[in-house]
């Protein structure tokens, strides 16, 4: 849909930007935005304790679901451009409803985030566009699952077809744990996020995230970056939200990429046209650079995190003209991202118990933090009466440095970690284990 240009609202103005969401990426979105000096104030619904450390942030007390107030409050404060950083909000057609009220929203309709919010869905489309990926089968019945299992002769994957926070994927080592990890999710592992389950070829190969920026019919990408999704060192135990991650990867050399734009991004954006999905957001690819080439992992409908966190610091302050061209469907895709000479890498400090189950409410000291091309948006924090800081979420910080090399950007993050606390605290310290030249595996 494009935007009514008749309406009331004055599209050329950016003075009021509002972001949806209470994580890191959130965060970090909002110091990318209010760096541009048109942008006055940028709103975060509802942001966490970090959003009002952020210059011109401010946090708005508000139910998203209570659609008529929020339209009424986005009028009042006249919101220029609305990002909706989440897959919740999305997939449950927010985008939509704030697009048909004339609003500017950087962010796919519930149609475009079926590419996240049903992995079977998902995989059809791969399918249909002839986009490549690992073999899969949509099961709706233990029963089901269990004869693909026993009959197949190649190693699966198990995954919930719905959200999951990025925890309904289990890698089982043998055919009992993938039956075992079928049976969790049909018995309500994930609630009806588990009604259905995909089981998938298991590919091997290192992992990438591609980032496009998309008005519906152009793109543009942004810096790739990779991700650590396992939760201890050496990409051991369950896989989380993100542990880490850096950006930008070199593992994209220009043969992979032109491969990737050839047969990942550009087919998919014609299959979103073919089916009438006019997308107009962020497309998050997971792939995985495969013997056989690059093949795509999952889609998601909005920024990974930490991967947003570690990117933005590497975008100037015409980032958020980016967004709004996305959102008003003029994209040239040839604008220049002006990406910094530096890299960039974040690791993430989380509660103790993440991903399964965790205290908050504990203290968070953060002693003397160099500051200089180092970054801390809080993901999960909270404001105690008295004004303290408290931990409020499984991931709770994402420390994010920036410098020439990963040696050195490491160098910082970590540094600064010896200066954070909290009851419990967790990271790893092998984030970035990859470029880190002086990183020894037997450390
Ligand atoms: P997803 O949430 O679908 O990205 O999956 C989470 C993680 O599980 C990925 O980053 C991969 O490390 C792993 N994974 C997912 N699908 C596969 C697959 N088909 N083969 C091997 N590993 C996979
Ligand atoms: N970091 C992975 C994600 O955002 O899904």
């Amino acid at each position: 849909m494009s935007i009514n240009s008749t309406s009331s609202k004055n599209f050329n103005r950016l003075e009021n930007i509002l972001i949806i969401g209470n994580g890191g990426r959130e965060n970090s979105l909002a110091w990318i935005i209010q760096k541009n000096d048109l942008v006055k104030k940028v709103y975060l619904i509802p942001g966490n304790a970090g959003s009002q450390r952020i210059n011109k942030c401010e946090r708005l007390k508000m139910d998203i679901n209570n659609k008529k107030e929020l339209v009424e409050k986005l009028e009042f404060l006249k919101i220029d451009l609305i990002v909706i950083g989440p897959e919740i909000p999305l997939a449950n057609g927010l985008a939509d409803y704030l697009r048909k009220k004339d609003f500017k929203v950087f962010g796919p309709g519930k149609d475009g985030a079926k590419l996240e919010y049903s992995k079977s869905w998902a995989k059809e489309f791969m399918k249909d566009a002839n986009i490549p990926t690992s073999k899969f089968w949509k099961v709706n019945s233990l029963e089901e699952a269990k004869k693909i299992i026993y009959s197949s002769s190649i190693p699966l994957v198990v995954k919930a077809d719905g959200l999951a926070s990025g925890k309904g994927v289990f890698i089982p080592d043998s055919k009992i744990d993938c039956l075992e990890a079928a049976e969790s999710i049909f018995n309500g592992k994930f609630g009806n996020s588990g009604n259905v389950v995909v089981l998938e070829e298991k590919i091997q190969g290192p992992e990438v995230s591609v980032f496009a920026l998309c008005d519906g019919k152009k793109y543009l990408l942004l810096p790739s970056a990779q991700d650590h999704k396992r939760l201890n060192e050496k990409d051991k135990g369950p896989n989380t939200g993100g542990m880490g991650a850096y950006s930008p990867a070199p593992l994209l050399t220009e043969d992979n990429l032109y491969k990737i734009k050839k047969e990942i991004i550009e087919p998919t954006i014609d299959e979103l046209n073919k089916r009438n999905i006019d997308y107009k957001g962020v497309i998050y690819f997971g792939l995985m650079i495969t013997k056989s080439g690059p093949k795509v992992i999952e889609y998601n409908c909005r920024f990974g995190d930490p991967e947003c966190q570690t990117i933005m610091p590497l975008m100037d302050q015409n980032f958020v003209f980016l967004l709004e061209k996305c959102a008003m469907e003029n994209l040239t895709g040839n604008e220049k991202i002006d990406i910094s000479n530096k890299v960039s890498g974040c690791v993430i400090a989380t509660s103790k118990g993440y991903p399964h189950e965790y205290k908050t409410g504990f203290p968070i000291k953060l002693g003397e933090i160099d500051s200089n091309d180092c970054q801390i948006f809080d993901s999960g924090t909270t404001l105690s009466k008295n004004g303290d800081l408290l931990t409020d979420g499984g991931r709770v910080l994402s420390i994010v440095c920036q410098d020439k090399d990963f040696d050195l950007v490491f160098e910082k993050a970590y540094k600064n970690l010896n200066e954070i606390n909290f009851k419990g605290i967790y990271f790893r310290n092998d984030i970035g284990h990859q470029v880190r030249k002086n990183y020894h595996k037997g450390n």
